[in-house]
Order: structure tokens, then sequence, then C-alpha cells
């Protein structure tokens, strides 16, 4: 693949200790630069060290510990631990929590799966989210009501809770979260809804304006952005995407960056490509109004959930398993630095941010 002579310029640039994620997104007119955290990685102290670094990032997003099996893994009764662990480094760091997820097929107790009537599904929700959002009301900025609700192909995930209710299912999560915790912004979040646009993103871009039109507070429309080095998505394709979904929501965010190699060991120029994948989704969001933030799904090799899932594939992340920053982070770096420094987004940012 082709590297650009501006791209170069984004890896060359030596960065000083000082400048960190959080703190020049913030500078260049974002919300936010964040990470998803996950338990297992709480009580290693290298990890902690960056994790709860507040210049590096604003925001924590729980991996694992909010999600239905964690918090309601047989009905009725409600868990906390898992959630509350990642939200209390939050709250001690003073760093923002971006909630993940009340509304999921994935990681779905199985008790939830032979609900079948609608009026007892709809039941079933209203309490998971009255207790859920309920328990982290006030503590979330942002809350993932619905996950990953559409097919690749376009159609409606066939999951237990479209089984029972169809496309109301959706419209109730958003109406029962937004009584619950009335001050977080409320999205929808999926993946393979970057790259303008495929049949998963016209399809998205309908259910939307149907719930919407039924109701649905929705406020954001978050863009997972998992992909592959040298596959991704280019800047031009992920603007014009946002700024379909810009059409009907408040704001959009990019919610859990991660970019895998697919060959390993990878060499230098891996790497280079990998930070001009990255330089591409946070130039997407610096120059689209509507996106409000970044968020990584963790932020080193080490606790990547990528190897699990993709076995041969990964060192998807900013930091190395050893805690080294990669190309990827300096260019990310560069580039807020330049869009600080340009105030690229000065007259951009909506005015309610401000
Ligand atoms: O909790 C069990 C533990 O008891 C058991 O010993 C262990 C053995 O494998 O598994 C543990 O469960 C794992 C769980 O993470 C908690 O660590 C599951 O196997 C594993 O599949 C699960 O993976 C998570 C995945 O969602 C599930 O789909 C990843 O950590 C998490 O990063 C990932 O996050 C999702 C987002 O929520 C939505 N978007 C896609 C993203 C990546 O898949």
């Amino acid at each position: 693949m082709q590297i650009s002579r501006l791209a170069v310029a984004y890896l060359a640039v030596v960065v000083p200790a000082s400048c960190q994620l959080d703190k020049l997104a913030k500078a260049a007119g974002l919300q936010y630069f964040g990470t998803a955290i996950d338990n297992p990685s709480l009580n290693n102290q290298n990890y902690m060290r960056v994790a709860r670094d507040i210049s590096e990032f604003g925001s924590i997003t729980p991996a694992n510990g909010q999600k239905w099996s964690n918090t309601q893994p047989s009905q009725g009764r409600f868990s906390y631990t898992s959630g509350d662990s990642i939200a209390n480094i939050a709250k001690q760091s003073g760093q923002q929590l971006r909630c993940h997820t009340l509304v999921w097929y994935n990681q779905l107790p199985g008790w939830v799966s032979s609900v079948y009537g609608k009026d007892q599904m709809q039941r079933i929700i209203t309490a998971h989210i009255q207790n859920v959002a309920g328990h982290y009301k006030g503590q979330c900025t942002h809350w993932d009501v619905v996950n990953e609700a559409m097919e690749d192909d376009g159609r409606y995930r066939n999951n237990p809770m479209y089984r029972a209710m169809g496309v109301d299912y959706i419209t109730h999560a958003f109406k029962t979260t937004a009584q619950t915790d009335p001050a977080a912004r409320l999205y929808y979040n999926d993946f393979n809804i970057e790259r303008c646009c495929n049949a998963k993103i016209n399809a998205t871009l309908s259910m939307l304006k149907t719930v919407i039109s039924a109701g649905a507070p929705i406020h954001g429309v978050g863009m997972q952005g998992h992909s592959r080095v040298g596959k991704s998505p280019s800047k031009r394709e992920m603007k014009e995407t946002m700024a379909k979904f810009g059409e009907l929501v408040d704001e959009v965010a990019f919610t859990e960056v991660d970019i895998r190699h697919t060959k390993l060991p990878t060499t230098a120029a891996d790497r280079d490509q990998q930070a001009l994948d990255y330089v591409e989704v946070v130039g997407a969001c610096l120059e689209t109004p509507k996106c409000v933030g970044i968020t990584v799904w963790d932020f080193t090799d080490q606790y990547s959930w990528i190897p699990g899932q993709y076995p041969g594939e990964g060192e998807a992340c900013l930091w190395d398993r050893n805690y080294n920053k990669k190309p990827a982070y300096t260019a990310i770096v560069n580039l807020l630095q330049s869009a600080a420094s340009s105030g690229l987004r000065a007259s951009a940012t909506p005015s309610s941010f401000r």
C-alpha cells in the first residue's frame, strides 16, 4: 500500500513526553480519548499506571463488566461487582465512564433466550434497564443502549429480543434508559458500519429512522471501528458514513477501535501501515463536527480480545504487550497536535458541547 508524503510526516515527528492522547484530543476539540478496560487486568500495576493516566485516557469503558451475563446472570439476581470495579477506577481517576451495554444478543444469559411473549420480554428488558442503568445513574456520560442489532446483510439480527418484540425492543430499550438515567447520552452501537455505504449501513439508517419516529430518544451512533491493517476504511469513507448518521442523531463516535495485523510477526512497514490506518480513523473524527470522541478497545496487546477470537492475528493496540508505544500512538499524537494548533474544529464543535 502507498504511504502518502503527509502521512509519513505524521510517522516521523518525535513526540514530546508531555503530549498525551486525551489531553491533545481535547485541545483539538474532541470531548475525550478513551479506552476499554477489562477486569483481569486490574491487578497489573504496569497496566493500571497507563489506564489511570487521565492525560492519556479521559474516558473508560468496561469491556465486559456491565454486560447482561455479568449484571443479571439469573432472573432478578443483579450483580455489579465487575462493573463497579471499573466504574470506581474512573471515579477515582476523574475519568468519564462510557457505559457498555444494556441490550445485546451476545453475553446474554440463557434464561433470556427462553422468553417468547412480547409483554414478558418487554417487562424483562424494563427490569434489566431500570436496575442496571439505575445502579449506574449519574455515572455514565454515555450508554450503549442497544448493541449490534443488525446483520451484515441488512436484516435485523434474529436475537431473542427481536423474536419476542420485533423492532419495538429497540425503541423500548431507549425509552426506558432515557427515563432511568436522563443525563446519559444514549447510543446505538455496531461494527462494520464504518465504510460507506454497505447493506448494513443502509439498513441501520433505516432502522434508526423507524425507531426514532416511534419515539426512541437516540443521541448518538457508535461505530465500533474494529478493522484490519491495510484494509481499514479510508477517512473519506468514514466521513461519508458519519455525515449520514449525523442527519439522524446529534453525535457520533468511534467506540471500540483496534486495527489488527492479519499476519504475525509484524515488520516495521506493517507497523507504519497500522499507524496510517489509525490516523485515518482519528482524522475522520476530527473532520466530522458531530464526532465527539474515540475509544480504543483496550490499549495494550497484552489484554486484547483479538488473539482469542482470531488466532494468528493481533497486535491491534497502541501499546505493545511490554507497554512500549507503537508508531500508531506517535502518529495519532502528531495528528492531534497539528489539529489542535491549526484550530481545525474551533468552529465545528456543536454548540451544545462547548
Ligand atoms: O468469564 C469467563 C470466565 O469465567 C472463563 O474462565 C473464561 C474462559 O475463556 O471466559 C470468560 O469469559 C470471556 C469473557 O470475554 C470475559 O473475559 C469469554 O470467553 C470471552 O468470549 C469474552 O470475550 C469478550 C467478547 O466481547 C464477547 O463477545 C471480550 O472480552 C470483549 O472485549 C468483547 O467485546 C465486544 C464488545 O462488547 C462489542 N463489540 C465487539 C467486541 C469484541 O468482540
